[in-house]
């Protein structure tokens, strides 16, 4: 037991599949893996371990921003030894050309949270994918004929922020914004483990179009099955 997560040692995979909504980790679960043991209720963040495709394979919720992410993948990795987390979760579109429901990798993190200039004593460091996690993912999607952009988020502290903030990162091709990647960047860095954020485009902060709920599902479930697929390659 760490201290947000219940779960006995070994009841967690290696392989955490990590979507913000604890009840998309349900969902996951439900949906997808088979035998699924739920090992987590603290204060409601679900986690999962079951088998796909006779993979062992976790599901556990992030909560929203940097603040929640990063506890769930500190205990991760320390207490539970977890080498490898794919973010699945959704994004707002900075660009014209990133269509609604379009999936993203990402490739880069950058962040307004001030995570990095503590740690790096006001010097800035380069939140990144793993190579081999995102080299996977996109062979995996050019296999399943699912279409993916990939490049960089911003994942931000604030979600209802002044208008126009997001102009700076849109400016210098930042593909979307979103809440949690670069801590999970970072923190792999760190340990030396491996991470991807996957994304799904459910809103746009230029034209302000929204996903419908049926439309979320629908591409969450693609998005789902690239990281699925891509995970039980290792
Ligand atoms: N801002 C921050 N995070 C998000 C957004 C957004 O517009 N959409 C989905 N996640």
């Amino acid at each position: 037991m760490s201290i947000h997560i219940a779960a006995k040692l070994g009841e967690i995979a290696p392989t955490v599949l990590m979507p913000g909504d604890p009840l998309r980790a349900q969902y996951i679960a439900n949906k997808y893996l088979k035998d699924a043991i739920c090992y987590n209720q603290v204060r409601g963040m679900l986690g999962y371990t079951g088998t796909y495709k006779g993979k062992t394979i976790s599901i556990q919720g992030s909560g929203m921003g940097i603040p929640s992410c990063s506890i769930y993948v500190n205990e991760l990795i320390t207490a539970y030894k977890v080498q490898r987390i794919v973010r699945v979760g959704s994004c707002g579109s900075l660009q014209t050309d990133v269509k609604i429901r379009d999936i993203i990798v990402a490739q880069s993190a950058s962040t307004d949270s001030s995570l990095n200039e503590r740690a790096f004593h006001g010097k800035s460091f380069a939140p990144a994918a793993s190579f081999e996690l995102l080299l996977r993912t996109y062979k995996k999607a050019e296999e399943l004929k699912t279409k993916v952009r990939v490049g960089g988020v911003i994942s931000t502290d604030i979600f209802y922020d002044e208008p126009d903030f997001w102009k700076i990162w849109s400016n210098y091709g930042v593909l979307a914004i979103e809440m949690e990647a670069a801590a999970i960047y970072t923190l792999a860095a760190k340990h030396r483990i491996d991470a991807l954020a996957i994304l799904t485009v459910s809103d746009h902060l230029v034209t302000h179009e929204a996903c419908t709920a049926e439309e979320r599902e629908k591409t969450f479930d693609q998005m789902l099955e690239l990281a699925l697929e891509t995970v039980i390659t290792f």
